[in-house]
């Protein structure tokens, strides 16, 4: 039975300290964003399952194991396992005027039913981008270095970029055959999945974990050899001109990336601070047909669980936590001064100042409340003091208290923050 108060398995709250990291991450990624020239797309988290199952492959993990899929209306649904998808199925809407040269971003909750261990969660955030302009070697290394950029940005430091290509056209089914060969007289050695996969989706057969499986991997020509020679050209450029602009990668001829909608240029970037589950990001080129709409594109998503805990593990978090603004206290001491106090604390918020009060209780409950949330200063007022016209203002960090006429109070606090 589950509790009431539980939540779900994979799927967590992120509350205060934490929040101001996740607040301060997508703070940064939406100004490094805005200098690639992207602009936001918040799309639906429920989408039709057509919308997923046609793009990412129904062959998939994802598709085949992953989905949270439901039915409403006699129409299957399902919660979004990943961005590009519902991207694409807003491009296809649009004409393509709109859609030429489009660079938007996203960020946003994502769900997969994976079995949950370190790093794999059910509920988990991607920061993506998908950019639909003409393909080309040097957008794809426009989009990978931006990706290296964010990183940096977020204070990272050193990930590998594992760089490969699907191919396109042709390449796939000549990749599928020659893999199927090169399988065929192996096939007793490879797991009962994987035997599974060699018709169903080849590919997969190099992503195998299991030992036996990895061994026969290991001596399998190239997927890239079955290749047409302008394939191998175009990630030669990509390589290039990741040169130019100084990002450092890796060839991996064997990277499988697990969505099916990608052709030519594919990555991944890990992170030696995670575990297993070591991808922090990954992206590629792709292309796409959505109500009848062939769409290509190139993109990336990053998942901020383990940016999170990336800079956790590297002891950066806490250089990212913004300090909050100066916390001014107000404490009542009777009806009138609690009432007066409720205005007071609007007008100085009116002039730029957090504040909160307690109501109600003693003096001392009031100020070990104002203690409790890290109060700058308390703003102390009862009878006298309404009577007076005058307010105690003590520094909480030194003690110091002296009376200052209401008129200057407001000036005096957004003074002493500056
Ligand atoms: P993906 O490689 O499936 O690509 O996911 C991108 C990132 O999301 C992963 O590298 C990982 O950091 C994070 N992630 C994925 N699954 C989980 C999980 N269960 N728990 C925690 N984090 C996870 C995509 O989703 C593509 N849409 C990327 C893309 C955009 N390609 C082109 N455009």
């Amino acid at each position: 039975m589950s509790s009431p108060l539980q939540s779900v398995q994979g799927m967590s709250d992120i509350a205060a300290p934490d929040v101001r990291l996740w607040q301060r991450l997508e703070e940064i990624a939406r100004a490094t964003l805005a200098r690639y020239g992207f602009e936001e797309l918040r799309t639906p988290i429920v989408e039709f399952e057509s919308v997923f199952t046609r793009s990412i492959g129904s062959t998939t993990d994802v598709v085949q194991k992953e989905m949270y899929v439901f039915e409403k209306g006699g129409r299957r649904l399902a919660l979004r396992p990943e961005g590009t998808a519902g991207v694409m199925r807003y491009a296809a809407g649009l004409g393509p005027m709109e859609t030429a040269g489009a660079r938007w971003f996203y960020i946003g909750p994502m769900f997969r039913s994976e079995r949950p261990q370190a790093g794999r969660r059910r509920q988990f955030h991607q920061c993506g981008v998908e950019c639909l302009e003409p393909p080309s070697p040097l957008v794809d290394a426009e989009i990978l270095a931006l990706q290296v950029d964010l990183l940096r940005a977020w204070g990272l430091g050193e990930c590998e970029v594992r760089l490969s290509t699907r191919g396109a056209g042709a390449d796939a089914a000549r990749v599928a055959e020659g893999l199927r060969d090169a399988l065929a007289p192996r096939e007793a050695e490879l797991c009962e999945d994987c035997r599974r996969r060699i018709n169903e989706n080849v590919l997969r057969v190099l992503d195998c974990k299991q030992p036996a499986c990895r061994a026969v991997v290991e001596t399998l020509p190239e997927p890239t050899s079955f290749m047409d020679e302008t394939s191998r050209t175009y990630l030669a450029q990509v390589a290039e001109h990741l040169d130019d602009l100084q990002v450092k990668h890796v060839r991996d001829p064997l990277l499988v990336r697990g969505l099916d909608y990608y052709e030519h240029t594919v990555w991944e970037i890990t992170n030696s601070a995670l575990g297993a589950q070591n991808a922090v990001a990954g992206g590629g080129r792709y292309r796409m047909e959505l109500g009848g709409r062939e769409l290509t594109g190139v993109g990336f998503a990053i998942g901020l669980e383990r940016v999170v805990s990336v800079l956790q593990t590297l002891g950066r978090a806490e250089e990212l936590l913004v300090p909050g603004a100066p916390l001014v206290w107000l404490v009542g001491l009777g009806d009138a001064a609690q009432r007066q106090n409720l205005s007071l604390m609007q007008s100085l918020r009116t002039a730029g100042l957090t504040c909160r009060m307690a109501t109600g209780g003693s003096m001392k409950s009031q100020m070990r409340a104002a203690n409790k949330a890290g109060a700058a200063w308390a703003v102390i007022r009862g009878d006298d003091e309404l009577a007076g016209g005058v307010a105690a203002l003590k520094n909480m960090e030194t003690g110091e208290q002296a009376n200052v006429p209401l008129a200057e109070l407001a000036g005096k606090l957004t003074g002493a923050q500056k």
